[in-house]
This record gives C-alpha cells, sequence and structure tokens, in this order.
C-alpha cells in the first residue's frame, strides 16, 4: 500500500503544481527519486512570501532600478562576511547553471577544453559542451579527483580553459574531498597555471555536525578558483538566485560583458530579498532546519535500503546533499535494476548518465520525498531487485 502524497496535495499553495507551471511533475502512483529537488513542503514559501514586501519598503525604487553590475552591495556583503572574503570579491548571479554558462562564454572558447570529474552533475557537462568546450575525464576515489589523474590530465600541452570540481557533497556520489587532498589540487591546477571552478552548491548542507572543509576557493584566497554557490538547494530554485567568489580582477572581467553592462545585476529584486532573509538570522534558522529535515530523510532510506538490500549493494551514507549514492555487482547491469524499480513504481538515476562507465550504479536522491514514502521506496526497490536477481 503506498501512503498517500500528501506532500503537494496538502499545501495551501498547491494548486499550480502542475506540468506547464514546473519544469517536472512525478507521474501520479510513481515514488520519485530521480531529480535533485526539494520536496514541495520543504521549499521556502512562508519565508520567502514576506521578503519581496520588506525589499521594497526598506530600498524603495532602487529595488527595481537596474542594479549594480556585480549585485547589490546588502547581498554582496552578508555574502561575503559569510564566506570569509571581501565584497568585491563576490557577484551575484542568477544560480550555478547561469554562472558556469557565464564562466563558458568568458573564459571557454569552442575547442578548448574542461578538465571534468569522470562522474559528475550531467547538466554541467552539458552547459560546458553547449559552449563547444571539449570534456577531458580524470578518475576520482573516496575524496573525488586523484590530484595525479589531474595532473596528467593537465599535462598535455592542450588548451584548457578550466577544471570542474565539486569537493563538498559531491552529485551523484556524495564524496567530500578532506583538507590535505584539497590543497593537494590546488597545487596541481596553480603548477599548471588553470582556474578551478568550485561547484559547491551543495555545501551548506551537512547533514552532521560537524562542517566540511573549507572551500577550495577559501584555502586559495580565491586566487585561481571561482566558487559557485546558490541558494536553488537550500530554499527553492525558483528564486534563480546564487552567487560566484573569485578574484576582483575576474569580477571586474565577468561584470563588463554585455549582458551585465546592459541589463545590470542578473535578478536584483531578489538578491535584495534574500538579503532581507540572511540579514536578520532568519536564513541561518531556515538552513538548521532544512538540515535536520534531509538528514532525516536520508538515515530514513539508507536504512530501510540497508534493510532490504543487506550486503547485495554498497550504499554509500553522504554527509551532506541530496543523493544516496548506490554501487552494485558488476555483473548487474543498469538496465535491468531500473527496468525492475520502474515495475515497482519508483524512479531513480541511472549511475551512467553522469558519465559513470566503472561498474553498475544507481543514484537515489532523498530529497524529494516525506520519509513514509521513502521507507515505501526502499521496501519496494529491495523487493524488486531482490526478485530480479533470482530471475537472472
Ligand atoms: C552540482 C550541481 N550544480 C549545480 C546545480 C544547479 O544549480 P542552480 O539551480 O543554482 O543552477 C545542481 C542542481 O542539480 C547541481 O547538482
Amino acid at each position: 500500500m503506498v501512503p498517500p502524497d500528501t506532500t503537494v496535495s496538502s499545501l495551501p499553495h498547491a494548486r499550480w503544481w502542475r506540468a506547464g507551471v514546473v519544469q517536472a511533475v512525478s507521474p501520479p502512483g510513481v515514488i520519485d527519486l530521480g531529480p535533485g529537488y526539494l520536496e514541495p513542503s520543504l521549499l521556502a514559501v512562508d519565508e520567502v512570501l514576506p521578503l519581496y514586501a520588506e525589499a521594497l519598503t526598506e530600498f524603495g525604487p532602487a529595488a527595481l532600478s537596474y542594479g549594480h553590475n556585480a549585485g547589490a552591495e546588502p547581498l554582496r556583503a552578508l555574502l561575503a562576511a559569510r564566506h570569509g572574503c571581501t565584497a568585491e570579491e563576490i557577484m551575484v548571479t542568477a544560480g550555478t547553471s547561469q554562472a558556469l554558462t557565464l564562466l563558458c562564454t568568458a573564459l571557454g572558447r569552442p575547442g578548448r577544453t574542461a578538465v571534468v570529474e569522470h562522474t559528475c552533475y550531467d547538466l554541467a557537462r552539458s552547459i560546458m559542451t553547449d559552449h563547444g568546450l571539449r570534456l577531458r575525464e580524470v578518475d576520482a576515489d573516496s575524496e573525488g579527483v586523484r590530484p595525479q589523474a589531474l595532473d596528467r590530465a593537465l599535462s598535455h600541452g592542450d588548451d584548457v580553459a578550466f577544471v570542474y570540481l565539486t569537493p563538498t557533497f559531491h552529485n551523484p556520489t556524495g564524496t567530500v574531498a578532506g583538507v590535505s587532498r584539497r590543497r593537494e589540487l590546488l597545487a596541481v591546477a596553480a603548477r599548471h597555471g588553470v582556474p578551478i571552478v568550485e561547484d559547491d552548491a551543495y555545501a551548506e548542507l551537512s547533514l552532521g555536525r560537524t562542517a566540511p572543509p573549507p572551500s577550495l576557493a577559501a584555502l586559495a584566497g580565491r586566487r585561481g578558483v571561482i566558487r559557485l554557490g546558490s541558494f536553488a538547494k537550500t530554499l527553492g530554485p525558483g528564486l534563480r538566485l546564487g552567487w560566484l567568489e573569485a578574484e576582483p580582477g575576474l569580477i571586474d572581467t565577468l561584470t563588463n560583458r554585455g549582458q551585465l553592462v546592459s541589463g545590470g545585476a542578473l535578478n536584483h529584486l531578489t538578491s535584495l530579498a534574500v538579503a532581507m532573509l540572511i540579514g536578520d538570522g532568519r536564513y541561518d534558522r531556515r538552513l538548521a532546519w532544512l538540515r535536520e529535515q534531509l538528514r532525516l530523510r536520508c538515515e530514513t532510506l539508507v536504512a530501510a535500503l540497508r534493510a532490504g538490500l543487506g550486503e547485495s549493494v554498497v550504499i554509500d551514507r553522504p554527509a551532506g546533499g541530496y543523493f544516496v549514492w548506490l554501487t552494485f555487482d558488476p555483473w548487474r547491469s543498469e538496465e535491468s535494476l531500473l527496468a525492475a524499480a520502474e515495475r515497482a513504481g519508483v524512479v531513480v538515476a541511472p549511475g551512467s548518465r553522469f558519465g559513470s562507465a566503472d561498474g553498475t550504479h544507481l543514484r537515489l536522491a532523498y530529497s524529494l520525498n516525506s520519509p513514509d514514502r521513502l521507507a515505501e521506496a526502499a521496501a519496494r526497490l529491495a523487493a524488486a531487485w531482490r526478485n530480479e536477481e533470482t530471475l537472472r
């Protein structure tokens, strides 16, 4: 018996949760562990509701003008204080995807190379290849990219635009690089004179009490590192708001491009609204609550999978982010695991989508369902995959 999907229908603002308004709606009756979305009841509707009125009251017509090209100073100053840098090292963006697009236009030229992890966020790959960049993959281990592999990838003597890394709560594997691994990666990239683009979309979503290691950008004092942050995963992707940390010279280059000179700050009013939320501590209270919600969901999913699947699958319990990464015996085929999941009414993401060619992997998001539904999904998957094993 499937627990009723109360996540959307019971919400007062839910009548517009449908295709044509939102990017994707899960099929009825199916438990969707596919995309890296927040469950509707976890999106920050109540927190965001008063913010636009507050911002318009505080900033008046300045909130509706073209904003300063690098983003309005109030948000940049707050972000600088949170991330231990100066406001000149912060640029407001319309989220990580937009920031990566901007970097590809500014640093990339068709035919140049971007170095990426062998397994990484599939849509970042799309953004890079949309700009004509060629991708070169490097091997990773349980701490992400291996420094020797990065060194080899940067030793081809060709034109590398940047290295794209996600050292914290990696999508899809959940891995975190320790401080010494981070320092080694920084040293390799610096030796080759190639900038690192650090995608830190999940950095604020630690599930434990300990914070993740300092960002690559913080360790390097932002020299040679461009860090991308986002409010998509902590408040809601519909805000289209994020930021970029980089050396002031690069920020000047980025903010003098035609798009910014013509249109001013990206998402100006929303940036002022979110500044209201951060400024008086409401954002930090929201983060603490959200981390707890995600921790509960992660623990529920992992415990139910372990109970149902035993030792037959390696289940990596992440320290943060949205995803659990499963590693199956190499003889298990991805197609048959996906087909069995589909028959059981559960959507999961294939490892191959992220470039993973070494063995059989699946990614399960715990961010998009309630704990009850996650437990139900795990029970269905375990039954389906055990059954499929016996049918072999
Ligand atoms: C690693 C990573 N980077 C970036 C994004 C997209 O971020 P944004 O919504 O800020 O464009 C995602 C969303 O899935 C992600 O997983």
